[in-house]
């Protein structure tokens, strides 16, 4: 079975789905960011989990499409964070209309991803509402973390990778979790493919910060170079930081926790000492280490290969992506 099969089942829940009409400034954002699109890849994930242990995906769907619109949610508030002007290849709903209708409209979307659960047989839901509702307050913390860090000069790989964790890897761990309890699981499979979801999370941002560097701003969608510009630690940074040379040194002391004169002159003088360092075949090597690890998870399911196959092939389009 290939990804369209469900990818399809997504396109279709979500195009059910209303939000709400008045005001119109409340709803009309959540439209314009959920119609842009993007990958899907959290709803995605918790179909390809349930469909290891289910045939019978119709009531995965919902639940599904609360992992997206909560994702959601957070692009919105994230890009008010980061100051972003660009996503998924268009205005940000911040830049569109304006920072509290962005604030407001991703509080109603977290709402809404709460309601999508409601289906949810009643065996299964305070068990699924107490792991989401942790998800959403690690995510929370996550955020906050990639924010203090900003300011922070002596910031760890270690922590970086537990920020990155907590922003990014725990939803898509609780999107595999989640499928995995509604499809009928054992418990032991359901944290395997947790831990699966953890490891693809933890390469997805790595990618993602990696991307950020060195994409292209036309298909990935944001503008490129914006973590360089707001000194965010990424393993990029981190890295060349810990392998500088003195002349190296200088060009990060130059720019870092400096008030920013020209952003492009910025990003280029930081590839660059990237691009000496050997930065990013560093941070693809480390990306294809925690792909292995997912790997190994994955490998411990008790589920049939064929299946598995399936989960197997999305993990690896997503340490690929160039969007
Ligand atoms: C963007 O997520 C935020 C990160 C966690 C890196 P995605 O890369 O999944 O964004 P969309 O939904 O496909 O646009
Ligand atoms: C965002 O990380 C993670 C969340 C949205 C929770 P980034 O700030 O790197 O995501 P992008 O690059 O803006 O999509
Ligand atoms: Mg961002
Ligand atoms: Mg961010
Ligand atoms: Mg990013």
């Amino acid at each position: 079975m290939d990804l369209s099969f469900f990818t399809d089942k997504i396109t279709a829940g979500l195009s059910q789905l209303r939000y709400g009409q008045e005001p119109e400034a409340l709803y009309e954002p959540i439209r314009y960011i959920m119609a842009l699109g993007g990958k899907r890849i959290r709803p995605l994930l918790t179909l390809l989990g349930a469909h290891l242990f289910t045939d019978e995906l119709g009531p995965v769907v919902r639940p599904a499409l609360a992992t997206e619109v909560f994702h959601n949610f957070t692009l919105l508030h994230d890009d008010i964070m980061d100051q972003a002007p660009l996503r998924r290849g268009q205005p940000t709903v911040h830049e569109k209309w304006n920072a509290n209708v962005a604030i407001l409209s991703g509080d109603v979307m977290l709402v809404r991803a709460y309601e999508l659960f409601l289906d949810v047989e009643p065996q299964l839901l305070p068990g699924i509402l107490r792991k989401f509702s942790r998800t959403a307050a690690e995510v929370c913390e996550g955020q906050q973390w990639d924010m203090l860090f900003e300011t922070k000069p002596d910031v760890s790989i270690g922590q970086y990778l537990d920020m990155i964790r907590l922003k990014t890897a725990v939803l898509l761990g609780f999107s595999l979790e989640l499928g995995a309890l509604l499809g009928g699981a054992a418990p032991a499979d359901a944290d395997l493919l947790r831990q699966f979801g953890v490891d693809v999370g933890l390469a997805f941002q790595l990618r993602d910060d990696l991307l950020d560097v060195y994409g292209d701003a036309a298909t990935f969608g944001k503008r490129v170079g914006g973590d360089i510009v707001s000194d965010k630690k990424t393993f990029l940074l981190l890295t060349a930081q810990a392998q500088a040379t003195a002349a190296h040194q200088a060009v990060l002391n130059q720019h870092i926790g400096q008030p920013v004169v020209n952003a492009e002159a910025k990003v280029a003088a930081i590839t660059a000492v990237y691009n000496e360092l050997g930065i990013r075949e560093q941070t693809e090597a480390c990306i294809n280490r925690y792909f292995q690890r997912a790997l190994e998870h994955l490998g411990q399911v008790a589920a049939p290969a064929e299946r598995k196959a399936v989960l197997h092939h999305l993990a690896l389009q997503l340490m690929e992506r160039e969007s």
